[in-house]
Formats: C-alpha cells, structure tokens, sequence
C-alpha cells in the first residue's frame, strides 16, 4: 500500500532542468568543450561538482584545472543559474503538477524531497510548495549522489516509511536507477528511450495521474 511519495525537483515539479542545462552550457562554451542537449541528459540528478567533472572530462580537461579553480567554476555556473531562478513563481510549477500534488495530500499520502539540488529549498519556497512536504532531504549528507539510493532511502526513512510503501517521480535516468535500487517503484517523466528503467514512465508531467500511478504501484 502506498503511503508516500518522493520527488526528485528539476525537471518533474518545475523547469529549471533546463536552467541548470543553459548555466553549464555557457560554462562549457567559455571552457570550449562542446556541450549538446543529449549530453546534458547525464548531467541530470548529478551533483554540481561531479556535472563540471563530467563536463571537463568532456573536454579532456579533469587534468587542467586545480580544486580550487574547480570550486570557482562551479561557483560561476551556480550564479548564473542563481540568476536564472530569481524570477520563478507558482506559475512556473509543470502542467499537472499542482493537481497531483493537491491529490496526494487529499489522499493523506506524505511527501518527500529528494533533489540533489542545494538550490531546492530556495526554489520550493518561490514555487509556494514549501509547506506541502514532510521531508526535504538535505543533499549535502548524503555520502554518495545518485544513481546511488542513498537519497531515496533517505527520504522514505524520514517519512517513516518503507521502500515499498513509496512512489519515487525522476526525470533522469540517473534518479531513476537509484529509485530501482532503493526497492521503491519508480514513475520516470520523459521519452520511452531516457525512461526504459522506469517502472511506469509518461512523457510529461500533464499525464501524471495519482490513479494511474496507484493503480501500477499498489499492483
Ligand atoms: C539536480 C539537477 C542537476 C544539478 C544538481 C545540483 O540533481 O538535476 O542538474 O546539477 O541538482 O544542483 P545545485 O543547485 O546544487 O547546483
Ligand atoms: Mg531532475
């Protein structure tokens, strides 16, 4: 019976995927490594500095850059995106989202936050969803980042629940395997080919019924 659910945040509650996708990529243009949209996709549920570290071996630079140049980099990406997510507001929550989440808590069903993102609190409280969540998970415990579990059995735990009591939303190939590997059923946003691992996978976030989903998870 599912009890909770655990939400990754870009790209599944809001937009700023392709924030963190636009702040990289002006990194990557200034550091000329050439830096696409399917590339990105690797990028997403990674930790910002382990996304400059794949963005630099990109390049062949893991080398040529000291540790603290590297906490300068990410610093200059994270201002920008800082940049990019000053003017988000509830009008910015993806199709459908509003209506799951007023669903769940209807339902009694507790959520969880479980985004890598150290910016998330900040955005949870521009998008007024802050006070919907029992849980955030604070990415800066963690010991390893996804597609490790970690998070994930982090964030039923502190909703008290068990894995298989819980529904994880991911829209990175990265989240969802670490969904998988938690034992908690997975429900992936995004094309058929990024979201083959999920348990349930819809295109985009509009078609994100807590029914459908309930219907396949509690089966
Ligand atoms: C999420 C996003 C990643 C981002 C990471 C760290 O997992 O999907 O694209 O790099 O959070 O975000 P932060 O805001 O802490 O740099
Ligand atoms: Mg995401």
């Amino acid at each position: 019976m599912i009890k909770g659910f655990i939400f990754d945040l870009d790209g599944v509650i809001t937009d700023t995927a392709e924030y963190h996708y636009q702040a990289w990529k002006r990194l990557a243009d200034k550091l000329k490594i050439s830096l696409d949209r399917e590339m990105n996709e690797q990028l997403k549920g990674i930790s910002r500095m382990d996304s400059l570290d794949r963005i630099l071996a990109l390049g062949n630079q893991i080398e040529s850059y000291s540790v603290e140049e590297k906490e300068r980099l990410a610093d200059e990406k994270n201002e920008d995106y800082k940049k990019l997510i000053l003017d988000v507001t509830p009008a910015d929550l993806l199709p459908g989202i509003s209506d799951l989440l007023a669903n769940l808590k209807a339902a009694g069903i507790r959520l969880a936050l479980a985004s890598a993102s150290k910016n998330g609190p900040v955005i949870m409280e521009k998008l007024g969803i802050a006070d919907l969540f029992d849980v955030v998970v604070d990415p800066a415990g963690l010991e390893n980042g996804k597609p490790d579990p970690e998070i994930f059995i982090k964030g039923a735990e502190q909703l008290h629940l068990k894995p298989a009591e819980c529904v994880g939303v991911e829209d990175a190939q990265a989240g969802i395997e670490a969904i998988n590997a938690a034992g908690i059923f997975s429900v992936g946003v995004g094309t058929k080919e990024a979201m083959e691992k999920a348990d349930y996978a819809v295109a985009d976030t509009s078609k994100l019924k807590l029914t459908d989903i309930l219907e396949r998870a509690n089966s």
